[in-house]
């Protein structure tokens, strides 16, 4: 705990105090100050305040209550309260690399006539500052900007509505309040004196607020006549620095207590010092200071008429959080000690980094240029997470880089005009969604240009012109540009692009709803196979023959379904959306005819949508549509059949008493996570599955997994499932409880449900059982976690028969999927990798050690004990 006494020589006087005098770089804004008062001009300071309009975009006016005012001054009795949304924020026009002093006031003066007190967060860009409780609260940080705008947001934690008066910036000197890292939070601020007056702008160039504190019954004040040169870095004011305070008793020392309360343990404290009394040859005045009793600086005598100030170099600490500061008059010295003035702060950390700057211009010139005012578009766009701009995806898994926007996504969102030249600003874009918008004129030449740019989907506008080459002919482009009826196709089928071979000017072919068209789009579509099955995997072959045949004749009349069910004979199951018969299709071919109660139907263009995407999606572990018949609202599926059922049925051991072992287990689990994979990555658009389970996996005769009625879910509610909102939809126990928060649906969501199933086929429970000491599979296991019981976890039928690191990296990878963020959940690119592993781990069983006590630790990430959230083992 050493001190430094800072002598700071500066010959920059003049200049300083000319900057200060006309208050350069003051930012005063009265929050729902009215235009028409604006700017007003604030006593006893002087200084001007201007309303908040510009600033923030959402949010009332209000006033505090009659009978407070004559308690406050004007720009304090308006404010500003947002009865909407849960983040509202003010965004400020500052300079980069500037150490600002900020200010935020809040006097709630019963301006809602419901008298209580608030109760709501303060946040400093993505990181919390404070929360705000009192009914007349002032808070202050010291911080230096790292961007050329700075955010305050105030975020609703309750039914309490937040609410500001007033926020203000002083830029100070750099060298002023340095820290060893992260920035200052106010605790005090005083000046030794019997006086009942505070001091404030002008007198304190920055606007400091100084309050007199003195303790009668021990000390005595001590002022000056004379000027004290206050030149350092904190530049005091004189009414401060002429004043100070010496203890009554000669032999006393000089004490000051305060209390700093957890969990801002850590406090810098800045101690101001200068000789006032004209001292005798033969005296002196020298002093220790010492913290809680230990010795910390000195011994320290104040020189005359000159301000120096004494500062913690490193943070301190006070057991118990009860401070006692103390000036110990040395042995040598003849007069007792002085103090003029001290500050206090604690330390105060922002470890969230704020959005890449160059995103974030890119992303609001987005929102300019289409005039979108989503409630969520306000504050940092990516974090924190749970506050993430609605349509956008951010990558933010390395905390030592700024969190980047990676997907963009304003499908119908009524955009009018061109694709907007702001987008070529968001250089870190994976996936740009457009579709369903009336855009118009061409596909613009940057898009080519953004590296990471492989997903575009601009289907269902008004786009002219054609496909520019560049982006055409990128490598790995996914592009859809279905239903724009009067884009020119430089390309052949332009349905997706990519895989053309350029030919001019033929117009492209509209996937159009009808089902005629549909006639042409399977013609289209099976070129489309034929040119991928050339490059694409092996694992396509051997169902090429089987698929051309299928797909000649995929609509079947009502009664070609009741002869290939041989009248609805044999029920296979009663699946998602409706009743499921065995049938036979050219005589030997097995297929399951799924009849969908029409009453599930959410609409029946939309079906014939959901169909003409189903018919676009092959993967050897998705369950092949053959055909449809849609006939007089009759609708039916026509599925391939998969003849060893669903993995629930397997893993409960209703079925047959056939045990999967834990090797098919794994096969299992990797056949479906690569259909999944497929849905997500393979497919333009992206699909979510969006009810992912055991019942929706399915097995044929070899034990291969499939999944099963994918796309569906869009438009038929799920049976079983939930309906909270007309929007999510989903099993219980499988739902990822983020979108089920928020009801933004992204591919992380099958990820969750994915980690669900993944526990189910370890563990082989119930997904939900309430006789459990925790009902939900994913806070049992988390529980067993906790306790290190991971033998308990295990499916007890496996009889110990499987690799124990294989299992445990499984658990594991189960665990990441279940995190409560989706952004922290893998990919399903990952998860594949990782199961794939977890079966080389088993494949290899033998050699490996078996330790399991030895493994790296999991970290357990709770849904549902928000309180705990530890690391096992
Ligand atoms: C105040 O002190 C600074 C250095 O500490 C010195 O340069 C300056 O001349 C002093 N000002 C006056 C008015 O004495
Ligand atoms: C205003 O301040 C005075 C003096 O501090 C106090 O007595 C009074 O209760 C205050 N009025 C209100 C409405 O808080
Ligand atoms: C902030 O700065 C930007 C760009 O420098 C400018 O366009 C905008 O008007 C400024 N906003 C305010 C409120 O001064
Ligand atoms: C503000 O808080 C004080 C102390 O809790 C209380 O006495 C006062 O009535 C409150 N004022 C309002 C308007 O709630
Ligand atoms: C300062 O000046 C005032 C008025 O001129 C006088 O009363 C006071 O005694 C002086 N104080 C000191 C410390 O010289
Ligand atoms: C200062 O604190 C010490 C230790 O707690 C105590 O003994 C002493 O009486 C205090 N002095 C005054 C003036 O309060
Ligand atoms: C200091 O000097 C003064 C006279 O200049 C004298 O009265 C006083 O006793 C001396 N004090 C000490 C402690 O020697
Ligand atoms: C003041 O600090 C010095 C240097 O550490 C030490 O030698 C001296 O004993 C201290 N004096 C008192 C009264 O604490
Ligand atoms: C935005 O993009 C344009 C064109 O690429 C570029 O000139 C400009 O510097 C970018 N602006 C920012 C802030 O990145
Ligand atoms: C799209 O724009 C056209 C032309 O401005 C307009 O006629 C049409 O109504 C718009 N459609 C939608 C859905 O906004």
């Amino acid at each position: 705990m050493e001190r430094h006494c800072v002598f700071i020589a500066t010959f920059l006087l003049i200049l300083h105090l000319v900057q200060a005098q006309d208050s350069t770089g003051f930012i005063n804004v009265g929050c729902g100050l009215p235009p028409h008062e604006s700017p007003y001009n604030a006593l006893p300071t002087g200084l001007s305040y201007t309303s908040d309009i510009g600033l923030v975009n959402t949010g009332k006016t209000g006033r505090i209550a009659k009978e407070f005012e004559p308690n406050y001054t004007k720009p304090l009795t308006t404010l500003r309260y947002f009865p909407d949304g849960v983040r509202n924020c003010y965004t400020l026009n500052v300079t980069r690399d500037t150490k600002y002093l900020i200010m935020a006031k809040f006097v709630y003066g019963n301006y809602d006539g419901l008298k209580t007190d608030p109760n709501f967060d303060l946040y400093f860009g993505p990181n919390i500052w404070t929360t705000v409780s009192k009914n007349d609260t002032r808070e202050e940080i010291i911080h230096v900007t790292k961007s050329n705008s700075l955010q305050v947001c105030l975020v609703k934690t309750g039914t309490s509505i937040p609410f500001i008066n007033i926020l203000e910036l002083r830029p100070l000197r750099t060298t002023a309040y340095v820290t060893q890292s992260g920035s200052l939070k106010y605790l005090f601020r005083v000046y030794l004196s019997n006086s009942r007056l505070g001091i404030r702008y002008p007198d304190d160039i920055y606007d400091r607020a100084w309050f007199p504190y003195f303790d009668e019954k021990s000390w005595t004040q001590v002022t000056t006549n004379l000027t004290v040169n206050i030149t350092n870095n904190y530049e005091l004011p004189q009414g401060v620095a002429a004043t100070g305070a010496t203890p009554l008793n000669d032999a006393e020392t000089l004490n000051i207590t305060w209390d700093v309360e957890p969990p801002t343990a850590k406090f810098y404290t800045y101690l101001h010092f200068a000789e006032l009394q004209t001292l005798r040859a033969n005296d002196t005045r020298e002093f220790n200071t010492t913290m809680n009793g230990k010795y910390s600086y000195g011994p320290y005598t104040p020189t005359p008429l000159k301000i120096e100030t004494v500062l913690d170099v490193k943070p301190e600490e006070c057991d118990e959080g009860a401070c006692l500061l103390q000036l110990v008059r040395t042995s040598k010295s003849t007069l007792p000690p002085l103090l003029n003035a001290i500050e206090a702060f604690t330390e105060i950390n922002f470890p969230q980094m704020e959005t890449d700057g160059d995103d974030v211009y890119g992303i609001k010139n987005v929102q300019d240029s289409y005039g979108l005012d989503r409630i969520s578009w306000q504050g940092d766009p990516c974090v924190p997470i749970q506050f993430l701009w609605d349509g956008l995806n951010c990558d933010n898994s390395d905390n030592s880089t700024p969190p980047i926007i990676t997907s963009l996504n304003l499908s119908s969102s009524g955009l009018i005009g061109t694709i907007t030249q702001a987008i070529q600003n968001l250089t870190h874009l994976e996936k740009l969604d457009l579709s369903n918008n009336n855009l118009t004129g061409e596909i613009p030449e940057f898009l080519a240009d953004i590296k990471s740019l492989l997903v575009i989907d601009l289907s269902g506008n008004n786009i002219t012109g054609s496909v520019p080459p560049s982006v055409l002919q990128k490598k790995g482009m996914k592009l859809n540009v279905d239903n724009n009826p009067h884009l020119l196709c430089t390309g052949g089928s332009c349905v997706n692009i990519g895989e053309n071979k350029p030919k001019k000017n033929s117009i492209i072919v509209p996937v159009a709803a009808s089902i005629a068209a549909l006639a042409v789009l399977i013609g289209a579509f099976i070129m489309f196979l034929v040119l991928r099955k050339k490059k694409a995997s092996k694992l396509e072959d051997g169902r090429s023959s089987q698929q051309a045949i299928m797909t000649k004749n995929r609509r079947f009349t009502y009664s070609e379904v009741m002869t290939m069910t041989n009248n609805f004979q044999r029920v296979l199951g009663k699946g998602g959306f409706g009743i499921v018969y065995h049938g036979v299709v050219n005589g030997t071919e097995q297929v399951a005819v799924k009849i969908l109660s029409h009453s599930s139907s959410q609409g029946y263009k939309q079906f014939k949508a959901e169909v003409e995407l189903l018919l676009r999606v092959h993967h050897k572990n998705l369950v092949g549509l053959v055909g449809y018949c849609d006939e007089n609202d009759k609708l039916a599926l026509i599925y391939e059949y998969m003849a060893n059922g669903d993995l629930k049925e397997h893993m409960s051991g209703t079925r047959n008493r056939f045990l999967l072992n834990w090797g098919t287990r794994l096969k299992i689990v990797i056949d479906s996570a690569q259909g999944l994979e497929y849905l997500h990555n393979g497919c333009t658009p992206p699909m979510v599955h969006r009810d992912v389970k055991t019942t929706n996996i399915l097995l044929n005769e070899h034990f291969e997994a499939k999944l099963a009625d994918f796309g569906l879910s869009r438009s038929f509610p799920t049976e079983g499932g939930t309906h909270v909102s007309t929007v999510v939809a989903g099993t219980p126990g499988y739902l990822d409880p983020e979108y089920y928060r928020t009801n933004w649906l992204t591919e992380k969501s099958d990820v969750y449900s994915f980690g669900i199933v993944l526990l189910e086929i370890i563990t082989n429970r119930h997904v939900i059982d309430q006789s459990r000491e925790k009902a939900h599979i994913a806070e049992w296991v988390g529980l067993m976690l906790i306790k290190g019981d991971i033998i308990s976890i295990m499916d007890p039928s496996l009889n110990g028969d499987y690799d124990s690191g294989s299992v445990w990296k499984a658990v594991e990878l189960a665990m990441s999927c279940l995190n409560p963020s989706s952004t922290r959940r893998p990919t399903m690119t990952q998860v594949v990798i990782g199961l794939k592993e977890c079966l080389a781990s088993e494949n290899s069983r033998g050699g490996a050690s078996r330790d399991m006590d030895s493994k790296s630790s999991i970290e357990v990430s709770m849904t549902f004990d928000t309180d705990v959230n530890p690391t096992a083992r």
